[in-house]
C-alpha cells in the first residue's frame, strides 16, 4: 500500500457481502502499474444504510464507487442522472461524485462487447443467442441490441425471459428446450446463467450441430475455464472466457475517478487470476 497524500483521490466497491470481490486487487493493480496518489477500497454497506453510505462518500470526497449485490438497482434510483448504458441495463454498476451530484452508469455490457473484440470476435458478425436472463444477460442484452444485432434469449423460467424482452421489445425470447436445435442459426452463443460456475452444474448444450463459425462466450469466471468453453476449444470454435468481461467493465470507472485509461493486459489478467485459483 504505497504512501497516500492529502491529495489522494478515493474510491472503492460497495456491496453486503464484499470481500468475495475481486475489484480492490484489480484498481490496486493499475494503481500500482500508474504509481497513482489514490486508494479503492472494499465497502461493506448493509442493504439499509446504502444511500446513507453513497451520500456520505460523495460528502467525503471519494471520487466515486463501483456498485456491486444486491445494491445495483438501489444505486440506480439514488443518482441525479443515470447513463444511456445504465436505463438500458435497468441497473448502476459504476457510480461517479463530481460537484455534489452522482452520476451512475452501467459497464457490463461494453466490457462484454470489448473483451468480445478483444478475443478477435465482432459482436454484429450475425444473430446471437444468449442463455440467461439475470442482471448480467440484461446488460449483456441491451449493449447487443444497441449494437443493432439480433438477439435471441433462452432462459429456464420463461417469465424473466418474457420480462426481459418486455423492457427490450427488439428481443426474441426462445424456449429454453429450444436452445440446441437453434444453434446453426446464431453466429455467436453466450453463456450469461450460473451454469458452469463453481458450485453449480455444467450448462447443458449439445454443440454438435454449431457451425464451425460459432463463437462462444462464456461469463462465468470461476473456474475461468468452465465445461462449455472446454468443450467449443476441444471442437476448434472460437472461445471467450468470462475474465476478460470483468476486467474490462473495469476501465471506465477508473478513467473516471483516477484520471488514466487503464491497460487490460496478459498481466493483469495472470494477477487477478491468481487470485481465482483453487486454494
Ligand atoms: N464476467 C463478468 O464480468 C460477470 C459479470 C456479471 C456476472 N457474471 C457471472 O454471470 C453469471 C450470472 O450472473 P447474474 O448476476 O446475471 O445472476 P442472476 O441475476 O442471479 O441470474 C442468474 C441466471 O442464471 C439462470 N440459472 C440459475 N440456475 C440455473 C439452472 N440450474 N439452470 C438454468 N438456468 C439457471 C437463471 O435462470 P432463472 O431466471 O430461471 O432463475 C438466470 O437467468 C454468474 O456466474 C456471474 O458470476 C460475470
Amino acid at each position: 500500500m504505497p504512501i497516500l497524500t492529502g491529495h489522494a483521490r478515493l474510491a472503492g466497491i460497495i456491496g453486503w457481502p464484499v470481500a468475495h470481490s475481486r475489484s480492490p486487487r484489480l484498481h490496486g493493480f493499475w494503481l500500482e502499474r500508474h504509481a497513482i496518489d489514490g486508494a479503492y477500497v472494499p465497502l461493506a454497506v448493509r442493504p439499509e444504510d446504502f444511500a446513507t453510505a453513497v451520500r456520505g462518500l460523495a460528502a467525503a470526497g471519494f471520487a466515486g464507487a463501483n456498485v456491486t449485490l444486491p445494491h445495483k438497482r438501489a444505486a440506480f434510483a439514488l443518482c441525479d442522472t443515470v447513463e444511456a448504458s445504465a436505463q438500458r441495463a435497468g441497473a448502476v454498476n459504476t457510480l461517479v461524485f463530481h460537484n455534489g451530484r452522482i452520476t451512475g452508469s452501467s459497464t457490463d455490457g461494453w466490457g462484454f462487447l470489448a473483451n468480445l473484440r478483444a478475443h478477435g470476435v465482432n459482436p454484429v458478425a450475425g444473430p446471437v443467442l444468449l442463455l440467461g436472463a439475470g442482471g448480467a444477460a440484461r446488460a449483456i442484452a441491451a449493449a447487443l441490441l444497441e449494437e443493432g444485432v439480433a438477439v435471441t434469449v433462452a432462459n429456464r423460467t420463461p417469465d424473466h425471459a418474457n420480462a426481459l424482452a418486455a423492457d427490450l421489445p427488439a428481443l426474441r425470447v426462445l424456449p429454453w428446450e429450444q436452445r440446441n436445435e437453434a444453434l446453426p442459426d446464431h453466429a455467436l452463443l453466450v453463456n450469461a446463467t450460473l451454469l458452469g460456475m463453481q458450485g453449480h452444474p455444467p450448462l447443458e448444450i449439445d454443440l454438435d450441430d454449431a457451425p464451425q463459425t460459432l463463437a462462444v462466450a462464456d461469463i462465468v469466471y470461476v473456474p475461468l475455464q468452465t465445461p462449455l468453453l472446454a468443450d467449443a476449444t476441444a471442437r476448434g470454435l472460437q472461445a471467450v472466457e468470462g475474465l476478460g468481461m470483468l476486467l474490462y467493465q473495469a476501465v471506465p470507472g477508473f478513467r473516471a475517478w483516477f484520471g488514466v485509461e487503464p491497460q487490460v493486459d496478459g498481466a493483469l489478467r495472470r494477477f487477478v487470476a491468481a487470485d481465482l485459483l483453487p486454494g
